[in-house]
């Protein structure tokens, strides 16, 4: 932390201020100024937002107006104080007034300094740099009481199983290192935990659909509860698994040849129709040969493990799918993980290994699109880096490829990589109205090698022949001009969202894609805001640590070309309903964790004293 001057040095992050101010006109000027003195500004328009921001962001320092409407800055203060994550954070007042009742105000509840508005920036560079001096003072001795408090949460959360409050805390993650020998029972603290959250109606995730994924759906949740709302948590990015002529040609391709391919590709598991399917996506990017797998998974997994062996290297965008991770963390233990879309990371990665082995190989890994981020990478400059460094390099092109670029060619066609890219690979299962995978590349020998040693295209049933001739058929209407006219519709809608996003107020990351990730921060807070969307006729995926990190919890909009303007402007209208309401229920709740854990602190203490 904490480079008052915002000057980075390596290693050392730029000074996070948040600033809670509810003037646009102030809050942009502020952070305009501070931005320019080197910090990294974030900001709150209102005292809720502000004082989930401060946990979700953590920043070294706050700036809060004071007057802040609903909840004004002393309640907001209060609350930061109240919370054991923030509590260490010096807030410094900002009131419109030099008053001493302000003073005396901002003293009794906990502020490390006061200014007023408007304020003299070397006047408030000075008063943010002694906060930061006297916070890091007491840092240590808070540290060991810090520790203290993080016993008494792990404490809370297994006395409290029938707490909501415990439903709040923990994340999948916490279950996945297991003891005990006995591998079924093991298993048991995980449900009881998913029970909690379900029970309190805070397990947003395995929803079955009662009916097509159309962009108003009808869905049953994990505790059967059945609700209909705007559907903005599918992937079928062209709205393609519901149209009429896919559906024709899976009818008419059932009663030719029935349902399964009843053998894997390396057997007799291939139909006139995969092989057509093959063809089909070597012409459409322009490479040579293609592998068909029975789920994108298979591929990503089956890709890697095919190709690369223990003394070989992988070099991989942190963010990679899990698909792409597991099958790099199964091939090798020389996985040397990258900064997102960071080329110099990559070119250092490939430089360090280069250096120390000029014999085996290294598989560049990365995506077209990453979907929970909706960020791309620059594919001609990773290609070439890979033909400098003797590497390979594999694209992902799950997301966009049909649903975006020329032609349908995502964004490897939009970077005029097409036939230039060493592997590609891909999942059906977003555009083309279908499970599947597959991988193609310019060399017949991969094909062949793939087929033979890729386990989960050897080893497991090939698509059906419904699934190859759907897939096919999506490939030429992604081809027409229908297609056009879908994808064009599509940005139109994604743009809007966009549009209709910012106009309330509310913060969405990445670029313009069928993905619109709409950021919430912190993991209870993005529950809450999740629990509401139902009643308010809302499907929407939220995606939550580990999938994302820590307190960067967000919902995924998928969005198709199906959703009106106004499904879109519905929304985020009710999207900001759900935050607004949510972030009330979260504070309250934040005091709930809190007051919990001050009693049984002093319960503590009054043990040990007796
Ligand atoms: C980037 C990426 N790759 C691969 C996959 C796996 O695809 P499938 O769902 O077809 O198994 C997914 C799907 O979640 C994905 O997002």
């Amino acid at each position: 932390m904490s480079n008052i001057s915002g000057d980075e040095t390596p290693g050392q992050k730029a000074t996070k201020i948040l600033l809670v101010e509810d003037s646009f006109a102030n809050r942009d000027m502020l952070t305009r100024r501070l931005t320019r003195r080197g910090f990294t500004v974030c900001s709150a328009a209102d005292g809720a937002t502000g004082v989930a921001m401060s946990v979700s962001e953590l920043p070294d320092l706050i700036l809060m107006d004071v007057a802040l409407g609903e909840m004004d800055g002393w309640q907001a203060t209060r609350l930061i104080k109240a919370d054991a994550r923030t509590q260490g954070i010096p807030i410094i007042a900002l009131t419109a007034h030099a008053l001493a009742s302000d003073r005396e105000h901002s003293i009794e509840v906990g502020c490390a300094d006061f200014d007023t508005k408007p304020v003299d920036l070397s006047r408030l560079l000075g008063k943010i740099e002694g906060s930061l001096a006297r916070a890091a003072q007491t840092a240590d001795s808070n540290h060991r009481d810090s520790d203290a408090l993080q016993e008494h949460l792990k404490g809370v959360k297994s006395m409290s199983k029938l707490d909501p409050v415990a439903a709040l805390t923990g994340s999948v993650r916490d279950f996945r290192e297991l003891q005990g020998t006995d591998l079924m029972a093991r298993v048991g603290s995980f449900y009881e935990w998913q029970e909690l959250r379900r029970q309190s109606s805070l397990w947003p995730y395995s929803r079955a659909t009662q009916e097509a994924p159309l962009s108003v759906c009808t869905a049953l949740d994990d505790n059967g509860q059945q609700f209909t709302g705007l559907n903005f948590g599918t992937q079928d990015y062209l709205a393609l698994s519901s149209h009429p002529a896919i559906k024709e040609v899976a009818k008419a391709v059932i009663d030719e040849y029935g349902v399964h391919s009843a053998g894997s590709s390396a057997l007799a598991g291939n139909t006139k129709y995969s092989l057509v399917l093959e063809q089909t996506i070597s012409d459409f990017l322009q490479l040579e040969h293609t592998t068909l797998y029975p789920t994108g998974w298979a591929a990503g997994y089956g890709v890697i493990k095919a190709l690369v062996r223990p003394t070989d290297h992988i070099v991989m965008d942190g963010l990679a799918h899990a698909c792409l991770q597991e099958g790099a963390y199964s091939a090798t233990s020389n996985v040397h993980l990258h900064g997102h879309l960071n080329l110099e990371s990559v070119r250092r990665h490939l430089r360090r290994v280069r250096a120390k082995d000029t014999t085996n190989g290294i598989l560049v890994v990365t995506e077209s699109l990453f979907s929970m981020d909706s960020d791309t990478p620059d594919l001609r400059t990773l290609q070439s880096l890979c033909d400098e460094y003797d590497a390979t390099l594999l694209v992902d092109v799950a997301h966009d490829l049909g649903a975006m670029g020329p032609g349908g060619r995502g964004f490897i066609g939009g970077q005029d990589m097409l036939g230039k890219v060493d592997i590609v690979m891909g999942s059906f299962s977003k555009t083309f109205a279908s499970n599947g995978g597959f991988v193609a590349s310019n060399s017949p020998a991969v094909k062949q090698y793939l087929k033979y040693y890729g386990c989960t295209a050897t080893f497991s049933n090939a698509l059906s022949p419904v699934q190859a001739a759907t897939v096919t058929k999506a490939f030429d209407i992604i081809k027409s001009e229908e297609g056009l006219r879908l994808r064009t519709v599509l940005r139109q809608r994604i743009e809007e969202m966009r549009e209709a996003l910012t106009q309330a107020g509310l913060q969405h990351t990445g670029n313009p894609s069928p993905i619109v990730p709409v950021r919430v921060g912190d993991e209870a807070l993005a529950r809450l805001v999740s629990r509401r969307l139902p009643a308010l006729e809302v499907i929407a995926n939220l995606v939550e640590y580990p999938a994302v990190a820590k307190g960067d919890a967000r919902l995924r909009l998928q969005m198709m070309p199906t959703h009106s303007l106004e499904n879109v402007r519905m929304l985020a209208s009710r999207l900001r309903t759900a935050i607004d309401h949510a972030q009330i229920e979260h504070v309250r709740h934040r005091a709930a964790i809190t007051g919990v854990t001050r009693s049984v602190a002093t319960d503590t203490a009054a043990a040990q004293a007796a």
